[in-house]
């Protein structure tokens, strides 16, 4: 449960039935509350990646797609509503942050202020245990722990469903960090209904992602003005129309546990996305010269009998996904490639989650 104080102040107040509170009311006392919640989620790795939106008002994407939350990664977020502060505060790993980062986080907290019908500001403080913005999807776990956080301080009691449809709206893939486990986020773009569910638990495949980074640098464009462009790339079109294929297989591959399958089409997927990248308009170039050549020792690797396969979100960093027979060995040549400065690790996790 969140923690939730009481303080005693002014007020205009609609409040329902708390006796206590009533009883206050009645006494004329001015009253204001504060409440906070904190929450936990994890980031995600897709293996069908989201790239375009179809309507940037309602964040539907353009593309249905899929991932698996990653352990031992995360962001822990406390919102307190604090009616004194005239705009939202934020404060990441410890220190205040404003301009665009603050403005990202306060319409999102819009979209929930009007849901509570409750016009306060917060106090929004969040700590990442990983580098942020060098495509290790900090703002899928951000902006999930901010939605579980923020909706329950504002005393909102949204289901799973209605919290992913929510975390989207501060960052896309954020819908599929509130699930645990491998998770699909779909859209039906009749009725604008989108939202991520799991597909299976997280003990299902004890798959680890290896993650080799070589930047931890923010990176330059971010993928949120990064994907306003994906239409300009001729790839495009094609990319999202194969979509319902490749994620049919994925699917498919993650059920079966079948990890050849998983591999050729997580691979194929992510030189998709990123060859829609390098042909739009302007061109957007993530990879660096050591993540191809990583890229295609980890094909070398498979070819030897090795479980490997890699996958590239918006930034350098190669995400290396392994079985458990295979992580030694494969961690031990990522940690001696060239150029790689530290090797992160997780396996399958969790749903975001409330902090007590
Ligand atoms: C490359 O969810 O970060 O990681 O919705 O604009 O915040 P916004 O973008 P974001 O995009 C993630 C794109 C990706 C692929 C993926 O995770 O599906």
């Amino acid at each position: 449960m969140p923690t939730i104080s009481y303080r005693l102040k002014t007020i205009n107040h609609q409040l329902s039935s708390s006796p206590p509170l009533n009883a206050c009311l009645n006494y004329g006392i001015l009253l204001i509350i504060m409440m906070k919640a904190s929450a936990l989620a994890h980031p995600n790795i897709a293996f069908i990646k989201y790239w375009g939106m179809i309507d940037e008002d309602r964040r539907l994407p353009a593309n249905d797609s899929l991932s698996m939350n990653i352990g031992c990664l995360s962001t822990r977020t406390a919102v307190t509503l604090d009616p004194q502060l005239s705009e939202d505060v934020l404060v990441l790993n410890g220190e205040a942050v404003s301009g665009t980062a603050q403005k990202r986080v306060q319409a999102f907290m819009d979209h929930i202020r009007q849901q509570a019908d409750n016009p306060a500001y917060t106090l929004v403080e969040s700590t990442n245990n990983f580098p942020i913005g060098a495509g290790l999807a900090s703002s899928a776990s951000a902006f999930a722990a901010l939605a579980l956080a923020g909706s329950t301080a504002f005393g909102l009691n949204l289901s799973e469903k209605a919290l992913s449809s929510l975390a989207r709206f501060g960052s896309g893939s954020a819908c599929r960090s509130i699930p645990g486990g491998f998770v699909e986020w779909h859209t039906d773009p009749e009725t604008g209904e989108s939202y991520a569910s799991s597909i299976v638990h997280p003990d299902h495949w004890k798959l680890i992602d290896c993650i080799a980074i070589l930047s931890d640098e923010h990176k330059p464009v971010g993928s949120e003005a990064g994907m306003k462009t994906a239409e300009s790339s001729p790839l495009q079109q094609t990319r999202v129309l194969d979509a319902p294929r490749r994620l049919e297989a994925c699917r498919e591959a993650i059920l079966q546990r079948d990890f050849a399958a998983l591999a050729d089409i997580t691979e194929l997927d992510s030189n998709l996305m990123h060859a829609v990248m390098m042909t739009s308009d302007p061109p957007l170039f993530y990879w660096h010269p050591q993540s191809l050549a990583l890229m295609k020792a980890v094909r070398a690797w498979r070819a030897e009998g090795l479980n490997a396969a890699y996958t590239l979100d918006a930034g350098p960093n190669v995400h290396v996904i392994c079985t458990q027979d295979s992580m030694g060995e494969i961690l031990s040549r990522l940690r001696h490639f060239p150029a790689v400065i530290d090797v992160i690790t997780g396996l399958p996790a969790g749903p975001a989650r409330l902090l007590t």
